[in-house]
């Protein structure tokens, strides 16, 4: 069979699409191919025939190989040309609302909300690791060795008792402190872990910590701020609160709050306290000049009673289903002045 390597080279040259390069490749150099029939074609030679046809037949092969190559990243760059141009998009249209396939999770909503919330009351957003040390966590945090929240049944260690996934949201006080010093006003949003699982506990769950520091700040100013926060929260013109005494190392005193959402039930929400001197101390604040408050909340206990979610669990499946139904559109952004929800 004779090859003509011109009329071969001049076809790949008129091919106008990267598939059309394709079909000539595979019709060329496929396992059927023209130049592999001929290359098979070869054996019934003589030997030195063979040598010959075959080194000529070779470079052939290499020739159109090239020539298929380059005609190829021309052809592929043409088209990306094309489809880059045919895909422009204009940023300035307005976003279409009506088509929005993707859902911003609860979570992610009541964030956003207490974000707004706190940053208009001049709170400012800290964030820290997941991942955080003993110190953070724990010895900061007046939370002595001997403490049951250290214990393996409640923590995730990693590598040992020195690493741990946070417990709790607290340890990023200890860090703003610590970098800062006094005064400050700080709300930290973020994922907790803890080991537990049942309808009303998950393993990971978010908390938003709250802390003010300052040199007159009390008591009064913690249930002001925690008033006028789910007040706001709930979207509600009483939001009626039950303290209830109760022990936290980090906190001197400290309490835990209940709300009345209207339906004659509390429902704990949150826990809160003066700042232990001992954690001012340990994190480089001058105890005898600055006291402060501290509080923590469960978002996911927030979200579920705002939204009306009854299971847990369910935050954390990743059903479709219940996303598009509890989900929130990305483009409404939440805002104190011009409504959360
Ligand atoms: N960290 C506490 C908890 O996880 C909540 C809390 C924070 C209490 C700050 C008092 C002060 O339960």
């Amino acid at each position: 069979m004779s090859i003509n390597v011109d009329q071969i080279k001049n076809d790949i040259m008129a091919a106008t699409s990267v598939a059309d390069v394709e079909e000539l490749r595979v019709s060329l150099l496929g396992k059927k191919g023209q130049l592999t029939l001929a290359m098979k074609e070869l054996s019934g030679l003589d030997p030195e025939a063979r040598k010959e046809a075959g080194k000529q037949l070779n470079e052939q092969k290499q020739e159109v190989a090239v020539a298929i190559d380059s005609k190829k990243a021309e052809l592929e760059l043409i088209e990306m040309n094309a489809q880059l141009e045919k895909d422009k998009i204009d940023l300035t249209l307005p976003v279409n609302q009506g088509k929005k396939s993707g859902t911003l999770h609860p979570i992610t909503r009541a964030m956003m909300e207490l974000s707004a919330i706190f940053a208009n009351m001049g709170f400012e957003m800290a964030e820290g690791p997941d991942v955080e040390d003993d110190w953070h966590n724990f010895t900061a945090l007046n939370i002595p060795e001997w403490h049951p929240a250290r214990d393996m049944r409640d923590s995730f260690f990693i590598e040992g008792a020195e690493t741990i996934l946070r417990t709790e949201t607290s340890a990023v006080q200890v860090r703003k402190m610590e970098k800062d010093g006094a005064p400050v006003r700080i709300f930290c949003p973020g994922r907790v872990y803890r080991v537990d699982l049942d309808a009303t506990h998950a393993p990971i769950f978010h908390q938003c910590e709250g802390l003010v520091i300052g040199d007159s700040v009390t008591m009064a100013h913690l249930i002001g701020t925690l008033q006028s926060f789910l007040k706001s929260f709930f979207e509600v013109e009483q939001a009626p609160i039950r303290m209830r005494q109760h022990h936290f190392p980090f906190t001197e005193p400290s309490i835990e709050i209940d709300v009345d959402l209207g339906n004659g039930k509390w429902m704990e929400v949150l826990g809160a306290g003066m700042v232990n001197p001992k954690v001012l101390e340990n994190c480089g604040v001058d105890s005898s000049k600055y006291q402060g408050f501290a509080f923590g909340m469960g978002i996911d206990r927030l979200a579920m009673l705002k939204y009306g979610i009854k299971d847990l669990r369910k935050m954390s499946d990743g059903d479709v289903r219940w996303l598009r139904h509890y989900g929130y559109a990305p483009v409404e952004m939440p805002s104190k002045t011009e409504g959360l929800s």
